[in-house]
């Protein structure tokens, strides 16, 4: 799988993605992740990346001919299944989009900033708005960031241990049930008893149950779908 990120900060991803999960894709030649500076593509003698919107309204949006020219110019080189705009107000994200996407060969994620990019941007090369919550951020970075490692683990292969990743929350459409490690007793407090039983169709349902009482509790709206 590809990843090409459009940003004017790509500073700000190249943390998230030297570390842990993402890193060991990459490593493992699984993932292909690519930061593209939106600023490189500017005409302007002083590589301006922002502009007014029409209309008066207070706040920059992303220039135009930068950020058009760093589309079409990835464009020109491969094709891409997805097109992604991060913005507040896309397509919250949940773990059925991201298996869906997971599955793609190449993907372009674009990282908004100011108050977003031209409409006309949107209307012609985006294939899916993206939001990773109800909330603004400062830019679409660190949304890029949360889909891309959401994607990246659950390609085959990235995370060693497969089953790990199927029974995560949201998997099966409910939350994951609690975990516990060793000791058995430590500082007086005990681990649930049939977790040490051995018996592993008892264990198996006891996780099922758990799973859904947490669920109930905590996410009512997702046994409800
Ligand atoms: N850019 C700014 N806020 C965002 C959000 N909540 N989700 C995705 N992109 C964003």
């Amino acid at each position: 799988m590809r990843i090409d990120i459009l940003t004017v900060l790509p500073v700000l991803l190249q943390g998230p993605f030297s570390v842990s999960i993402v890193k060991r894709g990459i490593k493992k030649g699984l993932v292909d992740l690519h930061l593209h500076d939106i600023r490189d593509f500017s005409k302007d003698k002083h590589n301006k990346v922002d502009d007014a919107p029409f209309g008066g309204a207070a706040g920059m949006v992303l220039a135009m001919q930068p950020l058009h020219d760093a589309i079409t110019h990835l464009h020109s080189e491969r094709q891409y299944d997805e097109v992604i705009f991060l913005t507040p107000d896309g397509e919250r994200l949940n773990q059925g989009r991201v298996n869906q996407l997971s599955l793609c060969g190449n993907i372009m994620m674009i990282c908004g900033h100011y108050k977003g990019i031209d409409q006309r941007l949107r209307d012609h090369f985006v294939t899916l708005e993206i939001s990773i919550g109800d909330y603004v951020l400062s830019g679409g970075e660190l949304a890029a960031a949360v889909l891309t490692d959401a994607i990246v683990r659950i390609v085959p292969g990235v995370i060693g241990n497969e089953m790990s990743a199927l029974t995560d929350s949201f998997q099966d459409g409910i939350l994951a049930p609690p975990v516990y490690t060793r000791p058995a007793e430590y500082n007086g407090w005990k681990v649930p008893e049939v977790l040490l039983s051995g018996d592993h169709e008892k264990i198996r349902k006891w996780e099922e149950e758990e799973a859904i009482k947490r669920t109930k509790e905590r996410r009512p709206d997702l046994l409800d779908r």
